[in-house]
């Protein structure tokens, strides 16, 4: 067991480990740690709380889709009300720097780096929150106000209900509001609406003082741009006012395949900026190696080109071009016509057009297809080593010729998604990073490993690969910026922010001064003081 000393705010460079969880002074001996987490304990436990503290059955909290990292918290609390969020910062702020405890929110613990969890702090299970009561306002500019810890797959149910429906997404819908609202979130419809934090009204943000302060582009406009895409950092978002339009029943979904990666790009670009174009827009890179993980994306249908190989790549890699446009169903023959003519300008390989038909529910939860098949295999909850980059348009093609034609080339341990986005649908106050050109390309590399495989699809090989990958962005200065970011040092976030590095950390201080909040990330850390 080592104890090392850590000095200064700010600095990770060190690690701590601890005989318990809840003992969180990192040198003393064994019998005071003990002492101290009994201490925490107790002073947790005077609280008035409607939800309550669980210190037994912590594990879970100490795992993550990523499934590589795992901090053991000293615990959970299951909050009932916004009240016991605020109450329990509040009660940790007042401790000030003579407690290392420090507080993460969990959505659904669906990050891949440990950014969800707290070690030795308190893990906050946001899924427990149910106020408010998820509340649908139709009318001219419909929205509906959710907690922070709803699944958006909750939110769509409910909303279709009304008619109605968010206007952007992301993949899969077993995610919270709060967990994609601090990254951005994004899907095919993005490069439209923007991401999922381009289409929030207003919010209400327990601070890491313990205030709970709402906020929007005319109320407290510094801490609702701070909190959009803020890593959690600076507030916990309890409830969102998200912007609703009205729901299609159906969407025509679409696939073709190109062998060319610049058709490809061009015609990926031609139909982002076209006008009435199509409603979702992604794409996707086929590296031929038949095989479940390498193709979840595409197995929803036995009929898809590349499943049913009417299409012989000749081990060539390909660029699936996928798209889809809602319609009702009184509206079939227009819609129609509109694809028709879309596709028309298109210079995808003839062959390859697969078309189909299915309710807009369907769609929007086709992962979740995958995700059971995964289960069934005891595949999904491996390890995930995913890489998500968002490269400058004048340099995607660089990096398709290296990264596709150099380090990835006979095999993918998962889908690899490619696809534009317009800066100009993200608004530039919010804490989120994007590259500097006007359009940018979102590459996910969503690979899962094989547990104890020591081969191409084992975890040692694939990081050495995204190893490979980030170095080439940087030799070649591509203006690369990470989605989902994930740094070990404060140098790498720093360089990750550029000019915003200031501002940023001028919020923190202003927010989240003692750095009690989303430890997991690992940009700030708490400052501890013995006196
Ligand atoms: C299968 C799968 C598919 C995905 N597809 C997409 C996609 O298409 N597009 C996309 O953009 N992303 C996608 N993601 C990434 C996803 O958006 C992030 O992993 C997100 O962090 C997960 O949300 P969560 O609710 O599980 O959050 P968590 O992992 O629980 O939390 C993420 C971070 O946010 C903080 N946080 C959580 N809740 C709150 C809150 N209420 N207030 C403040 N901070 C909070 C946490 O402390 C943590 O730092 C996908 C992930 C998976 C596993
Ligand atoms: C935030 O606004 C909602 C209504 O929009 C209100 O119910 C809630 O009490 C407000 N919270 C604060 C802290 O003002
Ligand atoms: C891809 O298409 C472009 C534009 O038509 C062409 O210049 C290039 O040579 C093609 N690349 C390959 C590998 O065929
Ligand atoms: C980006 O969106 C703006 C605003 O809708 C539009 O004017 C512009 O043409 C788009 N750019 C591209 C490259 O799609
Ligand atoms: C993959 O490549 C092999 C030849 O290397 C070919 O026989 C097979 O049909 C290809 N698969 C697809 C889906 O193109």
């Amino acid at each position: 067991m080592t104890f090392l000393r850590c000095f200064g705010f700010l600095f990770l460079s060190c690690i701590i480990a601890r005989i318990n969880p809840c003992s969180n002074l990192p040198f003393t001996t064994p019998t005071e740690s003990d002492l101290e987490s009994s201490l925490i304990r107790s002073s947790l436990m005077t609280l008035n709380l409607d939800g309550h503290f669980s210190f037994d059955d912590v594990h879970h909290a100490a795992r993550d889709f990523g499934n590589r990292y795992h901090f053991l918290p000293c615990t959970i609390l299951r909050p009932e009300s916004v009240s016991d969020i605020a109450t329990t910062i509040k009660h940790i702020f007042h401790m000030g720097p003579s407690s290392a405890l420090t507080v993460a929110a969990r959505g659904h613990g669906h990050s891949l780096q440990g950014q969800s969890q707290a070690h030795g702090g308190v893990v906050i299970n946001m899924e427990s929150l149910n106020e408010p009561a998820m509340r649908v306002h139709a009318g001219e500019l419909p929205y509906v106000d959710v907690s922070g810890g709803e699944l958006w797959i909750n939110i769509l149910h409910e909303n279709l209900k009304y008619g109605l429906a968010p206007k952007s997404w992301t993949d899969y819908l077993h995610l919270t509001v709060g967990g994609t609202l601090s990254n951005a979130g994004i899907s095919g419809q993005a490069f439209r609406h923007g991401p999922q934090l381009s289409n929030v009204y207003q919010l209400e943000v327990v601070t890491g003082k313990g205030e709970v302060m709402n906020c929007s582009d005319n109320q407290n406009a510094d801490l609702f741009y701070s909190v959009l895409g803020g890593l959690g950092q600076f507030g916990i978002i309890t409830r969102a006012r998200i912007a609703l339009e009205p729901a299609p029943k159906m969407v025509k979904w679409i696939r073709v395949l190109y062998s060319n990666f610049s058709i490809f790009a061009k015609d990926q670009e031609y139909l982002t900026s076209a006008k009435n174009t199509f409603d979702y827009i992604e794409g996707f890179v086929i590296i031929n190696k038949t095989g479940l993980l390498n193709n979840w994306r595409l197995s929803f249908n036995p009929q898809d080109p590349v499943q049913a190989s009417r299409f012989n790549s000749d081990g060539r890699t390909l660029f699936c071009l996928e798209m889809a446009k809602n319609f009702n169903p009184d509206e079939t023959d227009t819609m129609n016509q509109e694809v028709e003519s879309l596709l028309s300008q298109l210079s995808y390989i003839p062959s390859t057009l697969f078309l189909t038909e299915v309710s807009y529910l369907e769609f929007l939860d086709r992962v979740h297809i995958s995700e059971k098949k995964l289960r069934s295999k005891g595949l999904w909850e491996v390890p995930h080593p995913w890489l998500n980059l968002l490269i400058p348009r004048t340099r995607i093609h660089k990096f398709a010729e290296v990264v596709f034609g150099n380090i990835l080339t006979d095999t993918s341990n998962g889908p690899i998604l490619i696809y534009p986005l317009n800066k100009s649908k993200w608004d530039s106050r919010t804490s989120v990073v994007t590259p500097e050109e006007e359009t940018f390309y979102l590459v996910a590399f969503l690979s899962s490993a094989m547990p104890s495989s020591t081969g191409t699809d084992g975890l040692e090989h694939i990081l050495i690969q995204n190893k490979r990958i980030l170095d080439f962005c940087e030799r070649a200065h591509l203006g690369m910026k990470q989605y989902l970011p994930h740094y070990t040092n404060q140098e790498e976030w720093r360089a990750h922010f550029g000019p915003r590095w200031e501002s940023f950390v001028q919020k923190k201080s202003a927010y989240d001064p003692l750095a009690i909040l989303a430890p997991g990330q690992k940009i700030f850390r708490k400052a501890i003081s013995f006196s």
